[in-house]
């Protein structure tokens, strides 16, 4: 198939693209390269031997996406292009639905317009607010804790009207749980701007020496050690959940909406150690307050996907650790 990737140069549009080639398909990345940089491009096809087409520019351009629509034959559109950081998303919501939200529905419209019906949508295990138990069920209630949780919503509502509105359409909305690691070659991971928000880039750079210090937030919540627990998944088996949704889709014509997770939680605290142990390093930390807004615990029950996509993310925490190590070493190598 001839596959359209928005975001397709981010981190895990970029393992995504990699899959898809690796299964054969032709594929096209559009991104504004506003978190992310072209060099990847040139990494995919180091990896694959075959290189993706890059067209830079922004999923809100409607008439871009009319002439790409219109020049390259897209059987399929699978949507990461989205900016995601929880913190920013509070002090400048506007920026996150203007992105995210309109940005969408510009591109629905464009595929509408052209006649193609099937997308592929990075939602979130944030969509589940704050759990009231776990391992979490695709049926869980849905809820907001911030503009960015909110966007992921709007966005899997928009989706949903699609489906029940216009015949034809093969929707994926797939709620990913903690994505992290890298691809094994360390050529391609995650590049975050800035201070890290999330745990693993904050651990392999403090493990680079280039933070201080990890701060771990909260050791009173009632977790086995008391650290916050969550569902890692290794961005690998994440982008071939992408695969095995894509291949769904062509057998069935439906909305079909899960969760891509391991099914396993793991504290802040394992996940220091597991890094420290197999990689050899050190992980400098102090345990501070917690972080407002998060939550105790959060891991996806993945019968759903395992049955239906006849996927599993099976990569070990192991093979994360090393792997997110190889690409920050990759970035920062020793002196
Ligand atoms: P990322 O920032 O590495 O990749 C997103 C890409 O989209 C970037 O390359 C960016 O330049 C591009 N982009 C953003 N806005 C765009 C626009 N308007 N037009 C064109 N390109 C645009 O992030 P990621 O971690 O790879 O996330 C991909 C998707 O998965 C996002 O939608 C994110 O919300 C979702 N998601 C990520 C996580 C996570 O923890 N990483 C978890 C759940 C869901
Ligand atoms: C994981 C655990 C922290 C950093 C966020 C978004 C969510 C989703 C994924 C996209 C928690 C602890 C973290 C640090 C720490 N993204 N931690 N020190 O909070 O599950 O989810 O990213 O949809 O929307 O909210 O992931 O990696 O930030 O945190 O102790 O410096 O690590 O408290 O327990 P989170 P995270």
């Amino acid at each position: 198939m001839n596959i359209l990737v928005t975001g397709g140069t981010g981190f895990i549009g970029s393992h995504t693209c990699v899959e898809l080639l690796n299964a054969g398909h032709d594929v096209m990345v559009l991104d504004n390269l506003c978190n992310s940089d072209a060099a990847v491009i040139g990494r995919i096809e180091q990896i694959c031997g075959r290189k993706p087409r890059f067209v830079e520019g922004d999923i809100r351009d409607a008439a871009l996406l009319q002439d790409l629509f219109a020049e390259y034959p897209v059987s399929a559109v699978m949507h990461f292009a989205g900016i995601k950081a929880v913190g920013e998303s509070v002090e400048k919501p506007k920026k996150y639905y203007q992105n995210n939200v309109e940005g969408t529905s510009v591109l629905l419209a464009a595929m509408v317009q052209a006649d193609i019906r099937t997308i592929v949508f990075s939602s979130s295990a944030t969509v589940y607010g704050e759990p009231a138990s776990v391992p979490i069920t695709e049926d869980f209630p849905r809820s907001a804790t911030n503009p960015y949780g909110d966007t992921k919503l709007k966005i899997e509502d928009m989706l949903a009207e699609l489906q029940r509105t216009t015949p034809g359409w093969r929707i994926a909305r797939l709620r990913y749980f903690n994505p992290v690691g890298a691809h094994k070659s360390g050529l391609i991971g995650e590049s975050p701007a800035g201070v890290p928000d999330n745990l693993m880039p904050f651990i392999t750079q403090a493990a680079a020496g280039l933070r201080d210090e990890l701060r771990v937030f909260g050791s009173d919540y009632e977790t086995p050690d008391g650290t916050g627990v969550r569902d890692y998944i290794h961005v690998v088996d994440l982008a071939n959940g992408h695969i095995a949704a894509l291949n769904y889709l062509r057998r069935n014509p439906q909305m079909l909406t899960v969760n891509l997770g391991t099914g396993k939680g793991v504290s802040v605290l394992e996940m220091i150690k597991t890094f420290e142990t197999v990689n050899h390093c050190k992980v400098p930390y102090r345990i501070t307050n917690r972080r407002p807004g998060d939550i105790a615990k959060c891991w996806a029950d993945t019968r759903l996907a395992n049955r239906l996509l006849a996927w599993k993310a099976d990569r070990s925490l192991a093979d994360m650790c090393r792997d997110a190590w190889r690409w920050q070493q990759a970035q920062t190598p020793p002196p």
